[in-house]
């Protein structure tokens, strides 16, 4: 498979890049599957000018020269396209989000209506082929509503994507909680050769890697000094 990440996270020590690194050990144990990583960051992406000049030409293309319309080549050609990136402000940091809205020129003017009521734009190709994974880390312990505006907006901007968000991710970084960090990883390697094997995670895989590492109350006193 040709497999496309999207690495949103900013940092060279990206919290959330640790397990996506563990996912794709196990994903990719075999080696067969061709594993193309772009640091977003690295990338020259200008915000969406709005132009729709995409949509006079059709051919998938942007008007702007510079790194995206590469990576909409990419993009097109893979199998599976793995967005790796913390959460930001209950959305995905805005380099990154200039990368999503410019994917425009993968979709038409043309609008369809789907069953369940909701609208979107024509594919210019059949992308429900290429599988989505979205893996999401964030430095707030479990809390309910954290990740839904980022749940629906991944929802409605991919083909069926697998999400993982995961709570109190910054303790992927700090050596003292690697007691609780390791077991993390190991879950996730575990869950690249699931998802190697069935092109999906179920339920109960996605709900133990969301399981907060540590309780909210301890996360939220450590993270305020003990
Ligand atoms: C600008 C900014 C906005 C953030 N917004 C949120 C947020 O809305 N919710 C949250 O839980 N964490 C938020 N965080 C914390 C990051 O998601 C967290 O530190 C994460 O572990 C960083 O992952 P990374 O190392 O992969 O970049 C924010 C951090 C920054 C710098």
């Amino acid at each position: 498979m040709k497999v496309l990440v999207l690495n949103g996270s900013p940092k060279k020590q990206s919290d959330t890049f640790r397990l996506t690194d563990a996912f794709l050990r196990g994903f990719n144990r075999s080696g067969e599957h061709e594993v193309t990583v772009i640091n977003v960051i690295e990338k020259n992406i200008a915000p969406c000018r709005g132009c729709f000049g995409c949509w006079q030409q059709m051919e998938g293309h942007c008007l702007i020269e510079d790194d995206q319309n590469e990576i909409l080549d990419l993009y097109r050609t893979s199998d599976l396209i793995i967005w790796s990136f913390p959460l930001y402000c209950y959305s995905m940091p805005s380099h990154l989000k200039a990368l999503l809205d410019r994917t425009i020129p993968l979709v038409k003017m043309r609008m369809e209506q789907l069953d369940d009521g909701t609208v979107r734009h024509e594919a210019l190709a059949d992308f429900s082929k290429i599988h989505t994974l979205v893996i999401c880390g964030c430095g707030f312990p479990n809390w309910e509503g954290n990740f839904d505006a980022l749940k629906l907006m991944c929802k409605n901007c991919f083909c069926g994507p697998d999400i993982v968000c995961v709570p109190e991710t910054p303790m992927l970084n700090v050596p003292a909680a690697a007691i609780v960090a390791d077991p993390l990883l190991a879950k996730f390697e575990k869950a690249g050769e699931e998802y190697a094997s069935k092109l999906t995670l179920t339920p109960e895989t996605v709900a133990e890697l969301e399981r907060p590492m540590i309780s909210a109350e301890d996360y939220i006193r450590n993270v305020n000094g003990g």
